[in-house]
């Protein structure tokens, strides 16, 4: 895929390389005024509702004109690939009959799926199903007698193959001219969709409502539909990890459906395919009133390697970081024994650990403890750490979050949160916090807690190559005004 610019908004750009069809990605109309505002916040959390999951074998060879992007108020996006499928989501400006077609080969697509109806601005889901393993698939939407760009997805690989996935950090689209610059994170989405990764692991505080005038399920909507818009540069899969600006939280649940949590939760769940626990995912199988699955921790081995996605803010009662609605952060006097993952997913994440054999482990959260600043620094504390008190505040619980990736082999632990590049390693487990991708100035926030590692500034993302044997982590910055550079690498085996 070859990636620009649109210079009218900064988004990226791909163009298929074989069909001549013209970019469609994410429409780039303000959100708030977009055909979607059909869609009732009581719509949310239509995950589950998969399109025609029937397929029929084809072989096109018809040319057809390019679809508008104007006929999409937001890209299509991958989510949850497995072993042998794929689930893509689209918003449509105007209802519309769609469907994909696909092959293993550019340009040539050798099955579609069945035709489905789909409404004006709202996320239509569609299932691939029948895949083989380990395979790069190409696809395009088709509508009538157009088709959208062709895009690419690959289905888990297989033991012994290698793959490479990539990583962002905190991207903060509501600090414009602070941490955030829409042109240099298309610049930095591009870079990452330049390695065709199997998928894109966004590490939270993406779709912040903190800094919203007024919070409603609207304004919430609009939020995720904007970052949608940006993510779909990737060009792959995405797997999403809550942060504390997404106010997704059990504290902020007050019994009904019309609060923060709620909003959030299910506008993540519609406009993002995420996965639930079935043959392929574990993760959290406890509904939630008035959400269902959260899909908010979850696991999946990916050729040779583990990925576990686990996430405090959604099973501490009391607030975790900063509190919802208040003007500054009181987080540092609140007793921090109380944030947990809860027992249900504790038990979860250390059977999935102790269980894997993969050879690389890695597992992903936005932050040690969901709060307070630094890697290894915090590594010995509270539930993520504390050996000597860990007994008496969790009774019956094996052993600290710390110690328990330790001893099951995990690799790297990926943070967010501190916006700064740091690699450190604790009793051989690589801490690796992550860089904000579109911070506009070469900063490195909150340096003084990391008092050992390796220290990068911003901004850009990380890709990491895997093989069977090793692991090969790379920074690679990106600029508005100079080529991406290679800022850092390392590998571990
Ligand atoms: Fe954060
Ligand atoms: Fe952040």
């Amino acid at each position: 895929m070859a990636c620009g610019l649109l210079a009218s908004s900064g988004l990226a750009a791909c163009r298929g390389g074989t069909d001549g069809a013209a970019a469609v990605d994410g429409a780039v109309g303000d959100p708030g005024t977009s055909a979607s505002a059909a869609a009732a916040a009581g719509d949310a959390g239509s995950a589950g509702a998969n399109g025609p999951a029937s397929t029929v074998a084809t072989s096109s060879t018809v040319a057809p004109a390019t679809l508008a992007s104007s006929e999409l108020v937001a890209a299509e996006l991958p989510g949850r690939p497995t072993d042998s499928s794929v689930t893509i989501s689209v918003i449509p400006a105007a209802a519309m009959e769609l469907f994909y077609e696909y092959g293993s080969e550019p340009g040539r697509y050798t099955a579609r799926t069945a035709p489905q109806q789909a409404a004006a601005g709202r996320p239509a889901e569609t299932t691939l199903t029948g895949l083989q393993p380990g395979t790069r698939y190409y696809y395009r939407l088709r509508v009538g007698d157009r088709a959208g760009a062709e895009r690419t997805f690959t289905t888990q690989r297989r033991t012994g193959q290698s793959f490479t996935f990539a990583v962002q950090g905190d991207s903060h689209p509501e600090r414009v001219g602070k941490q955030f610059d829409a042109a240099l994170y298309a610049r930095t989405l591009a870079s990452a969709a330049s390695a065709g990764p199997d998928f894109y692991v966004c590490m939270g505080d993406d779709f912040s409502v903190d800094t919203l005038k007024s919070v409603t399920a609207e304004t919430v909507r609009s939020v995720y539909l904007r970052q949608r818009q940006w993510l779909t540069a990737v060009d792959a899969p995405l797997f999403l990890v809550n942060g504390n600006h997404e106010q997704a939280s059990m504290a902020n649940l007050d019994g009904t459906a019309d609060n923060v949590a709620v909003w959030a939760q299910n506008w993540r769940n519609s406009y993002f395919p995420q996965p639930a626990p079935d043959g392929f995912y574990g993760g959290n199988a406890e509904p939630v009133p008035n959400i269902g699955l959260l899909r908010n921790y979850f696991s999946y081995t990916w050729g040779d390697a583990l990925f576990v996605v686990i996430d405090p803010y959604w099973h501490t009662p009391s607030t975790v970081d900063n509190e919802f609605g208040a003007d500054k952060d009181t987080g540092k006097k609140r007793d921090q024994w109380a944030i947990t993952l809860g027992a249900t997913q504790y038990r979860w994440l250390e059977q999935t650990l102790r269980a894997s054999k993969a050879t690389h482990k890695f597992v992903f959260a936005h932050h040690v403890n969901g709060t307070g600043r630094g890697g290894v620094e915090l590594a010995n504390t509270f539930e993520w750490g504390d050996l000597e008190q860990f007994p008496a505040y969790r009774p019956g619980w094996s052993e600290p979050i710390h110690q328990l990736m330790a001893s099951t082999g995990v690799s790297i632990f990926f943070q967010g949160h501190d916006h700064l590049f740091a690699r450190q390693e604790l009793d051989g487990v690589v801490y690796q916090t992550m860089p904000e991708p579109a911070n506009p100035f070469e900063t490195i926030e909150n340096e003084a807690a990391y008092r050992s590692g390796v220290k990068l500034p911003n901004s850009g993302h990380v890709r990491v190559d895997v093989t069977p044997a090793e692991v090969t982590v790379t920074y690679i910055r990106s600029h508005l005004d100079r080529p991406d550079e290679i800022a850092y690498t390392y590998t571990v085996r």
